[in-house]
């Protein structure tokens, strides 16, 4: 519990903070990666070069102080965060890093303002936010699939557009696990961790992929995109599409991520499902729909997929199969060449009031979507979303 003047100077200290948000976290990545090089190897190098998610973990401690008095709000999204974190392997050791080079960078940066009142009371607190991030991770480390990284093998590779490939995965001999005992819930990603050659890379690259499919009866199924933005290529998007073959090893770490659907609402057919997606996206909404049907195909369903456009369309001919064997399911198919974003008004005769939401695409669809389900007043409970990239960025706290 942290005291009163403790709290004080916080709160007093924050809003400044706030301010020079982007030197903070540049410094405190700058600072950090120099001593810490083993860290290039966690934190995702583009990031770093770019300056865009790395943002997500300083904000969060800056969001988290600015709650000092109500920490227990943020318990939902350390949750959510503490997924990415177990799935990319980051322990308790790791917290003392981050927190030194943390408060290391606010002291740069408040300057002469950094008395060792003002230190003391940024390091309580990082204490604080620490702990619960540690109490939590080591809920979800003893609920873990299997320990740590674990080799699989390239069984299949399926080309779904000319930029997205489906790729299916089982455990070597070595690893010691059986594809029949693998467990997930539809929605969720695995981690993987390669050590691409492309771009020049020296260091381990881990990345987050969405299972697409409801069972690992026959290996787990993922499927990546790959990336390329104003010419530059995604590194491990493009390692995998163009240099990961059939017979390959990679590895992975298990299954991880809240994004599921809601299970006191599957067996019933009055609350009706709405599955949304762009791109890529679809990857775990197709898995929730392959659930869905398997535990009962009466429920009333809206799939809507957007995409560049048909040709560019991911799993096309699967989805159609499934939704042939719903009793009551429409798809609405979209293409970003005609309606370049998906309005509020084009989902208000798709999206019945009471209906269960799931949305899944980039961080800009997701704020978009976000947007036109609320106008539609659907409440937030029945909105669950998964963006393929730092979730805090679509959430204010
Ligand atoms: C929970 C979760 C689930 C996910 N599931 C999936 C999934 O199922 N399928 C999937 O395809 N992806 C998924 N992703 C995204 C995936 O994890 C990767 O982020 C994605 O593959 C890009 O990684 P990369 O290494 O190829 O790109 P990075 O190297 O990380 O680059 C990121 C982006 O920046 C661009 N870029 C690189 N360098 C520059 C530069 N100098 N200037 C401008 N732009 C640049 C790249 O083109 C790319 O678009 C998921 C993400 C999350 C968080
Ligand atoms: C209290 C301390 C911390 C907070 C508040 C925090 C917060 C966050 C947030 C908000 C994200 C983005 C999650 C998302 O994608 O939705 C994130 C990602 C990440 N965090 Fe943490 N984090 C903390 C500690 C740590 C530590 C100790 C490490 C390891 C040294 C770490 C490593 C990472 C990595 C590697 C990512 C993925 C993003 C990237 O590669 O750039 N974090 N963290």
């Amino acid at each position: 519990m942290l005291s009163p003047s403790t709290r004080k100077i916080i709160s007093a200290t924050v809003p400044v903070l706030e301010q020079h948000g982007t030197t903070i976290t540049s410094v405190f990545y700058k600072n950090m990666l120099s001593e810490h090089e083993e860290l290039k190897n966690i934190f995702n190098r583009t990031n770093q070069v770019q300056g865009g998610q790395p943002t997500a973990l300083a904000t969060t401690v800056l969001a988290a102080a600015k709650n000092i008095d109500q920490l227990e709000a943020l318990l939902p999204h350390v949750k959510q965060i503490g997924h990415k974190h177990r799935a990319l392997q980051i322990k308790p050791e790791h917290y003392p890093i981050v927190g030194k080079h943390l408060l290391g960078a606010i002291k740069q940066v408040l300057g002469d303002a950094a008395t060792p009142e003002v230190l003391n009371a940024w390091g309580e607190a990082y204490g604080a936010i620490a702990d619960i991030f540690i109490g939590v991770e080591k809920q979800l480390y003893s609920a873990e699939g299997w320990n740590g990284w674990k080799q699989f093998e390239v069984v299949a590779r399926e080309p779904q557009t000319s930029s997205i490939t489906k790729m299916t995965v089982k455990p070597t001999q070595e690893s010691g696990l059986q594809v029949e005992t693998l467990s997930f819930t539809p929605g969720q990603y695995i981690t993987i961790k390669t050590h691409p050659t492309n771009h020049n890379n020296k260091y381990d690259a881990l990345r987050h992929y969405s299972i697409c499919s409801s069972s690992s009866r026959y290996g787990l199924k993922f499927a990546f995109k790959k990336e390329v933005t104003g010419g530059h290529e995604g590194l491990v998007s493009t390692y995998l599409h163009d240099s990961i073959k059939v017979g390959d090893v990679i590895s992975l770490s298990a299954p991880a991520g809240d994004f599921a659907l809601d299970k006191t609402l599957i067996k019933q057919d009055t609350v009706p499902l709405v599955l949304l997606s762009s791109g890529v996206g679809a990857t775990p909404i197709l898995s929730m729909l392959e659930q869905q049907i398997e535990s009962n195909a009466q429920r009333p369903i809206a799939w809507i997929q957007s995409s560049f456009n048909e040709a560019n369309r991911p799993f096309a001919s699967q989805v159609e199969k499934l939704l042939a064997k719903c009793a009551n399911a429409t798809a609405y198919i979209t293409n970003t060449e005609s309606m370049p974003r998906i309005s509020s008004q084009y989902l208000s005769d798709k999206i019945t009031k009471g209906s269960d939401i799931y949305i899944c695409g980039s961080v800009q669809f997701m704020q978009d979507m976000l947007q036109s389900v609320r106008q539609l007043g659907i409440e937030e409970q029945s909105i669950h979303y998964e963006p393929f990239g730092p979730k805090m960025a679509t959430v204010s706290v």
